[in-house]
């Protein structure tokens, strides 16, 4: 099986084939031109945790492509509320689809899962682990609308528990990016992934001012600050409302300059500047679907 449970397992070719093949596949994810190279593949969505986006955007690619999807739907409505675990949920659904997407708030979940699967499993998030296809996606759109290599990048908000800001970590080593990650003291980046990171000869700067890094880099990856891994309610009314992205900051910005978020967001941008040029996200949260249909179709074998 072709499991996809961590940007640390893909090497820099694999990202890049993807990606073309993502490309490739755009206008079929716009629903402009018709394909059925997902045609007669089932894929299971086992959801744990909320999402509108990876779950959604999974949906999308498979539809669109000829595909179906069979959702288990809310933890609630499934046996899992009777006490069923998830490797027995694992056993029975392997048998029902092609391949499985899983979002499960505890880390190590989605690789635990491959083990029990006869099916490939897709990783849509392991507590504050990885999300793989997040990252698949934020590289796309910072290829599509800026430059990949070499790439100036502020991570900034909830760095500590944020997966998609881990997992982009991984990913951007491989491609010689200079990253600024900027967040309360108290939310800063695991230090295994800073090692990985300085261990591929990336330069790595820390700090709490968004201020300070604004005018050098070509995009701003802002997170949400993860309120529901937070231990202590306090701890998260501390750090709430730090990192706010308002117009006044942009002054000193790159004219060029694309501001990204995996969405949703809370409060870390001013809705005053999805109006500007700089706004990325909602484009960004799009090209989960060409990006997806593309892993779809390698994971299942049935590249275009
Ligand atoms: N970016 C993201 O994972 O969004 P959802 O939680 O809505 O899937």
């Amino acid at each position: 099986n072709m499991d996809i449970i961590s940007m640390k397992d893909f090497s820099r070719d694999m990202i890049d084939h993807i990606l073309d093949t993502a490309e490739k596949l755009e206008p079929v994810a716009r629903g402009k031109e018709r394909s059925d190279i997902l045609q007669g593949l089932v894929l299971s969505l086992l959801f744990f945790e909320p999402s509108t986006r990876t779950r959604m955007s999974f949906e999308s690619a498979m539809v669109r492509a000829g595909g179906s999807v069979l959702n288990m739907g809310s933890v609630e409505a499934s046996s899992i509320s009777k006490g069923e675990t998830l490797a027995d949920t694992i056993r029975v659904i392997d048998g029902y689809a092609d391949a499985i997407v899983l979002r499960h708030p505890k880390e190590g979940s989605a690789r635990m899962a491959a083990e029990y699967s006869s099916v490939p499993v897709i990783n849509a998030g392991d507590g504050a682990g990885q999300h793989p296809t997040q990252t698949l996606l934020d590289l796309y759109t910072i290829r599509r609308e800026s430059h990949l290599e070499g790439i100036k990048i502020a991570i900034a908000g909830d760095l500590k528990y944020g997966r998609t800001a881990h997992s982009l970590c991984y990913a951007l080593s491989l491609y010689g990016a200079d990253i600024t990650l900027v967040s309360p003291e108290s939310l800063r980046m695991p230090e295994e992934i800073i090692e990985d990171l300085r261990s591929h000869d990336i330069n790595v700067y820390q700090t709490s001012s968004m201020e300070e890094v604004i005018s050098d880099i070509d995009v701003l990856y802002a997170t949400r600050i993860q309120k529901e891994r937070f231990p202590d309610p306090t701890e998260y009314q501390k750090v709430a409302a730090s990192l706010k992205i308002v117009p006044q900051l942009l002054d000193e910005a790159k004219e060029g300059l694309k501001i990204m978020h995996p969405l949703p967001r809370i409060n870390e941008i001013d809705p005053q500047i999805d109006e500007t040029p700089h706004a990325t996200y909602f484009r960004q949260s799009f090209y989960g679907v060409p990006v997806r249909m593309a892993l779809l179709s390698l994971v299942m074998g049935r590249e275009p």
